[in-house]
């Protein structure tokens, strides 16, 4: 398990916010702890991303990477594709994104670049040993004839321990991913470990035991929440994590009044002790403590599992009631009385 120093200095929380993309607490804590738990089991081998954009996920992946294994990123980035549907999502949602970009993102953080492949995904199995890699991070097109493709490719080219992530399995802006995905679990012997919000981990080898592990990590680590859930014949894991976040400096000590010749007054207020449970500022790049923590345990900035689970009822309640500019209205009440 981590502590918590260990953790934000390998996940460089804060300098990873200054990459643009699509990667969140969740599953960078996830990402850090399945490739931290292969080398500690020796599990040895290479790792892929389809899919860097600017290189927020592979400069984490990079972390992971041991001696001896190889770290092949591919992307299109400027380069062109030979699909219509391929080349309106580069338009639409990539239109900045250089491979200069990337490499000047990811030597902010590692001192050489891992392979870089500029072509379409389907390209990576020519590219690396078939049955050499511990880690695929599937996150290129999200039309379903490519990522089907990309299923593939994951099955391919992992070994017998290797673990392939599916970003975006659920979104409603790219159903192809989800049918490719569970396709691969229906049809192609995908055996899924665990959900997270956003991706979808996963292995052709034995999942039991990562599941349970993985559920003991997120039950022991205070930061982290899990539950079994049962989708077609598979017991899986559904996985939250979130980061620590930065405890406020303690205030400084209010001067001593000299002689007080009328007495005074108590302030109406009292400053709040650090850990009180009053929430001080957040730490560059912390997520929001109500989106990331979980109902079971105390919020990330300390705050009573009670009072969370409370203000989530007041709120929902709210929601579902009242008419929305009083419930914003309450909201920012909820708000004040944590500050
Ligand atoms: C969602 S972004 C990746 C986000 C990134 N992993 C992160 O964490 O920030 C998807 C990337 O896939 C690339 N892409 C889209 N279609 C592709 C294809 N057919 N082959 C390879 N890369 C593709 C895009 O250029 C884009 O950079």
């Amino acid at each position: 398990m981590h502590d918590d120093a260990a953790l934000l200095s390998a996940q460089v929380q804060a300098e990873l916010d200054t990459i643009k993309g699509w990667f969140f607490p969740s599953d960078r804590r996830i990402f850090s702890w399945l490739l931290a738990r292969q080398t500690e089991l020796g599990v040895h081998g290479n790792l892929v991303e389809l899919g860097s954009y600017l290189g927020k996920s592979a400069v984490l992946i990079g972390d992971y990477v041991q001696p001896g294994e190889t770290f092949t990123v591919l992307d299109l980035f400027e380069g062109e594709t030979s699909d219509a549907g391929n080349a309106a999502e580069q338009v639409d949602s990539y239109a900045t994104l250089t491979e200069q970009r990337f490499a000047e993102n990811y030597l902010r953080f590692h001192p050489q670049l891992p392979t870089v492949v500029r072509d379409v995904s389907s390209v990576i199995v020519d590219r690396v040993p078939a049955g050499s890699c511990r880690f695929v991070h599937v996150n290129a097109s999200h039309l379903y004839d490519h990522v089907a493709v990309d299923v593939d490719s994951a099955r391919t080219l992992l070994g017998e321990q290797g673990i392939v992530a599916f970003d975006d399995y659920r979104s409603e802006h790219c159903p192809g991913v989800a049918a490719a995905v569970w396709e691969g679990v229906l049809d192609k012997g995908l055996q899924v470990i665990g959900v997270s919000e956003n991706k979808l981990y996963a292995t052709w080898g034995d999942p039991e035991p990562w599941r349970t592990a993985l559920l003991e990590w997120l039950t022991d680590d205070q930061n982290a929440w899990g539950q079994r859930l049962a989708v077609y014949d598979q017991s899986i894991v559904r996985a939250k994590a979130w980061f620590p976040r930065a405890m406020p400096p303690p205030p400084a000590p209010a001067p001593r009044p000299v002689a007080a010749p009328t007495p005074a007054k108590a302030p109406a207020v009292a400053p709040s002790a650090p850990g009180s449970g009053a929430s001080g500022p957040s730490a560059p790049g912390a997520r929001r403590p109500v989106a990331e923590s979980a109902p079971a345990k105390a919020g990330a900035a300390g705050q009573p599992a009670e009072d969370v689970r409370r203000e989530g009822r007041v709120k929902h309640l709210a929601k579902d009631l009242l008419p929305p500019v009083v419930s914003r209205h309450l909201a920012r009440g909820l708000r004040a009385r944590r500050r």
